[in-house]
C-alpha cells in the first residue's frame, strides 16, 4: 500500500491510497485509488474503465454508507455488462444502426445492442486500462486518468486523447471533469455510469427515492430505444419530475414510453442556458437516511435509468447481488443518437477544438 498525495504537505485535504485491484485477462495489473476528504467521505476509483468502485457518504446522523453498486475486484469489471460506475465512451448511449455520416463519409461501428451501437461498442472506454496520476488540488484529492483511443477504434475516426479528472472535495462532492482532443473530425459523448442507491448499495430498490429533474421535455424513443427526434413535453406524463416525486410513483403506470424502456431509460432535455457553466440537473432525496444527491452539469441532457436490466444474478460487493431497480443512474450527456439527429445539439469534435464538460455529484443531508 502506498500513500500518495502527502498527508504532511496538505493535511486539510485528506489523502489518497493506491492498492492493487487485480489483473486484466491479458495480465496487465490494475489499481484501486482510495481518496478521502477531511470529513471522512471516501471514493474508490479503479483505472480499469475509470470506474467508481465505491463512494461512502454520511447520512443525517453522520453514518457512512457506500451508495454505489460495484464489484470487489478487477474481474468483476472485466466481466461486467451493466457499466457499473464506469467511464463511458467514445459515445455514451446509442447510435442508431451503428453508423453515422461525417463530411459525406459513412462510419460503421460494431453492433452491440441489437442493430445499434451502445456505450462505445464492444470494447468501450469502460474496458480500457487508463493511465493514472494522483493530484492534490486546492479543492481536494484528485485522480487524473488518461486514455488514447486510436483512430478506427470501434469504428470511430480520429486519435482521441481523453483526460478525466475525478476530484473528491471537502464539501462531499465528486467532480468529474472530462476533456478530449482529436486529430480527425469525430463524435464524442463521455459520461459516468454510476448506479446510486442512497440508502446503501445493497438495501433494496430505489422506488422510494424522491427525484426532481430540471427538464420540461424528454426525448421519446422507438422500440430499440433510439430517440424518435421529438422533444416531448413532460407535462401530463410520468416523465414529469419538475416537482420532487417518488421514482416508483408512476413507474408501473400504463404508458407507451415506460413500456418501451421497461421503466425509465430516457434522456431528459435539461433546462439550462448555454454557456453558464454547471447548472443543477437533478436532485434526489432518500427519505429514510436523509441522504441527498444533487447532479450539476454543463451537459444538455441526462439519461435517467432505473436499473431495469439488473436481474439479481451478478455478484457485487460484499457478496450482494443486485435485483431489478436496485439503483438508478443519472448519466449526464448529449442526447442519444445525436450523430444522426441534425436537430439535436452537436457532438462533433474537430481537430484543434477541445471537448470539455464537467459534472458534479454533490452529497448532503436533509433532516
Ligand atoms: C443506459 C442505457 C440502458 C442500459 C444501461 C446499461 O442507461 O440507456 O439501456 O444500456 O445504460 O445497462
Amino acid at each position: 500500500m502506498t500513500t500518495l498525495g502527502a498527508i504532511g504537505a496538505t493535511p486539510r485535504l485528506g489523502s489518497t491510497i493506491k492498492k492493487s485491484f487485480g489483473k486484466t485477462p491479458d495480465g496487465q495489473p490494475v489499481d484501486l485509488y482510495v481518496l478521502t476528504n477531511i470529513s471522512g467521505a471516501e471514493v474508490s476509483i479503479t483505472n480499469y474503465g475509470g470506474a467508481v468502485v465505491s463512494l461512502k457518504v454520511p447520512d443525517r446522523s453522520g453514518k457512512l454508507a457506500d451508495v454505489v453498486l460495484g464489484y470487489e475486484t478487477a474481474d468483476g469489471y472485466v466481466n461486467d455488462k451493466s457499466y457499473f460506475g464506469a467511464l463511458v465512451g467514445r459515445y455514451g448511449n446509442r447510435i442508431a444502426h451503428a453508423q453515422f455520416v461525417l463530411d459525406g463519409k459513412t462510419y460503421t461501428l460494431a453492433k452491440n445492442n441489437g442493430e445499434n451501437s451502445l456505450h462505445g461498442g464492444i470494447k468501450g472506454f469502460n474496458k480500457a486500462v487508463w493511465a493514472a496520476k494522483v493530484l492534490s488540488t486546492k479543492d481536494g484529492q484528485s485522480l487524473e486518468l488518461s486514455y488514447l483511443s486510436k483512430d478506427g477504434e470501434e469504428g470511430f475516426p480520429g486519435n482521441l486523447k481523453v483526460k478525466v479528472i475525478y476530484t473528491l472535495t471537502d464539501a462531499n462532492a465528486l467532480q468529474i471533469e472530462y476533456s478530449a482532443a482529436t486529430d480527425k473530425k469525430t463524435v464524442v459523448n463521455l459520461t459516468n455510469h454510476s448506479y446510486f442507491n442512497l440508502a446503501g448499495q445493497s438495501s433494496g430498490n430505489i422506488l422510494g427515492h424522491q427525484l426532481m429533474i430540471q427538464a420540461d421535455k424528454f426525448t421519446p424513443v422507438d422500440a430499440s430505444l433510439i430517440p424518435t427526434g421529438e422533444l416531448r413535453d413532460v407535462a401530463g406524463t410520468p416523465f414529469d419530475f419538475r416537482k420532487s416525486t417518488a421514482i416508483g410513483a408512476r413507474i408501473d403506470q400504463e404508458d407507451e414510453q415506460l413500456k418501451l424502456g421497461g421503466g425509465y431509460d430516457h434522456n431528459f432535455v435539461l433546462r439550462r442556458a448555454a454557456g453558464v457553466g454547471e447548472s443543477l440537473a437533478a436532485r434526489v432525496v432518500e427519505p429514510t437516511t436523509g441522504r441527498v444527491l444533487e447532479v450539476w452539469t454543463t451537459e444538455p441532457g441526462v439519461q435517467f435509468y432505473t436499473g431495469n436490466f439488473l436481474d439479481g444474478k451478478t455478484a457485487g460487493k460484499g457478496g450482494m447481488t443486485y435485483p431489478r431497480r436496485a439503483a438508478f443512474c443519472l448519466e449526464t450527456q448529449h442526447y442519444p443518437d445525436s450523430p444522426n439527429q441534425p436537430k439535436f445539439p452537436s457532438v462533433v469534435l474537430n481537430p484543434g477544438e477541445r471537448y470539455h464538460t464537467i459534472t458534479t455529484y454533490k452529497f448532503s443531508v436533509e433532516k
